[in-house]
């Protein structure tokens, strides 16, 4: 059971997809009775009153209604944390090296550590910025988010996603995006010992495609790309856990049986998964360094227009064709927060320090860019056409400030020096040369 890897393509389409032949009910959503004795379930990813083109639900024709668990308990123990933190944010400019691979069995959910937060969970804004390292299935758990949805980057290895609405399958180069409160399980994919990667959870609006303006039609991310899965069940009963994350705290609830439970299901509020390969990246092909908004793959809006609660952007392989140009990223201060990480390769403005795996925190208007070697290098630099293939790096750019966890602030892998990549840039002013 619950094998299916089919996937149905589009962008919050309205999906249908049946495990058995004829369990979707045709032409109304709740009948009287469902086919094959199943239960209908809706499931709100929008208020009933969110504009239609905003509006997301699903209905889900399942074994058994999700009302049928055990009261919750509170779960102690996460390193997960969650916005409103006590304390200040710092406008320090901070970077980690990868989080280290655990030494004892790890799954998912315990393999999660928060970096830094930003806006309030409670008020569906901004968002928590974690990254995983596990090497151990979920096996007996399930778990489900009512904070956020989880827009997932694995660094290392592949995720198998089995979710209530199917199995994603979700390799390094591809992200995925579990809907808030859809219940899933995380499996380690075929021949990983370990996988490592990060997670926004966003607490706002769902991300959805940018508007593209005088682009046109085409370009950045295709909606035929992003991939729902297709109904797959599994019909089993046992000892099973459920972990909710609600308001900031865990909590677990028995259930006795999977949750995994539905045959067939309609809507258009689903996991998905998309290919960063995929990305028609649009780029200068005269001179100057577009602002990297050229690159966003999703966005979150928030309450004004054009200031993202979060945009997820991609510095994906590209030629590199601009004349007369600093062709790195430039120096910069900016309104926005920027939280980076690398999934492969290297990153153009930094010559070291900044690996597939390690993150970096630029908050509002502290100043970051190349660092020295980079400047030096590209200031110099022929510029002939070139192709940046090695290298995959992505930002969660957000209107508000994070604020860094104590733990990432005092945690062993965090490079305190940081700051010190641009310290051996010199004035080069020389009012005699023009
Ligand atoms: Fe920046």
């Amino acid at each position: 059971m619950m094998a299916s890897l089919d996937y149905q393509s589009g962008f919050r389409n309205q999906f249908s997809t049946e495990a058995l032949p004829g369990a979707l009910p045709l032409g109304q959503n709740s009948p009287q009775r469902c086919p094959y004795g199943l239960y209908a379930e809706q499931f709100s990813g929008s208020a009933f009153t969110a504009p239609r083109h905003q509006n997301l639900r699903t209905w889900m024709y399942r074994i058994r209604p999700s009302v049928l668990q055990s009261a919750y308990r509170p779960l102690p123990g996460r390193n997960i944390e969650t916005a409103p933190l006590a304390g200040a944010a710092d406008p320090n400019q901070m970077r980690w090296d990868p989080l280290p691979i655990p030494s004892e069995p790890t799954d998912f959910i315990d393999g999660l550590f928060t970096i830094a937060v930003n806006g309030d969970a409670g008020t569906q804004t901004g968002c928590g910025v974690h990254c995983y390292a596990a090497n151990a299935d979920m096996t007996r758990r399930f778990f489900y988010n009512a904070d956020g949805e989880l827009l997932i980057v694995p660094q290392l290895g592949t995720l198998v996603l089995r979710t209530e609405l199917g199995v994603l399958d979700v390799a390094s180069g591809e992200i995925a995006v579990i809907p808030r409160g859809m219940k899933f399980q995380v499996r380690l994919g075929e021949g990983c010992e370990a996988v490592r990667g990060y997670v926004c959870e966003n607490y706002g609006s769902p991300l959805e495609l940018p508007g593209l303006g005088p682009i046109g039609a085409n370009g950045l991310a295709n909606p035929r790309d992003f991939l729902a899965p297709v109904a797959a069940y599994e019909d089993e009963t046992g000892e099973f856990e459920l972990v909710a994350k609600f308001s900031g705290q865990f909590w677990v609830a028995d259930l006795g049986h999977s949750p995994l439970d539905v045959v067939a299901w309609h809507g258009n509020v689903a996991p998905y998964k998309y290919d960063l390969a995929r990305f028609n990246t649009i780029n200068t092909v005269s001179f100057d360094h577009p602002d990297p908004s050229i690159f966003t793959v999703l966005t979150s809006a928030s309450d004004t227009p054009g200031m993202a609660n979060i945009d997820f952007v991609i510095f994906p392989p590209r030629w590199m064709v601009a004349e007369n140009t600093f062709r790195p990223p430039y120096f910069h201060r900016n309104l926005m927060s920027e939280f980076m990480g690398l999934i492969h390769g290297e990153y153009d403005a930094k010559a070291e320090g900044f690996v597939p795996g390690g993150a970096s925190l630029h908050n509002c208007m502290s100043p970051h860019g190349p660092d020295a070697d980079t400047f030096a290098k590209a200031s110099a630099a022929e510029l002939t056409p070139q192709y940046q293939g090695n290298t995959l790096a992505f930002m969660f750019e957000s209107r508000y400030v994070f604020q860094a966890t104590e733990a990432a602030q005092t945690t062993e892998h965090r490079q305190r020096d940081y700051v010190n990549v641009w310290s051996t840039l010199t004035a080069q002013f020389d009012p005699g040369q023009r």
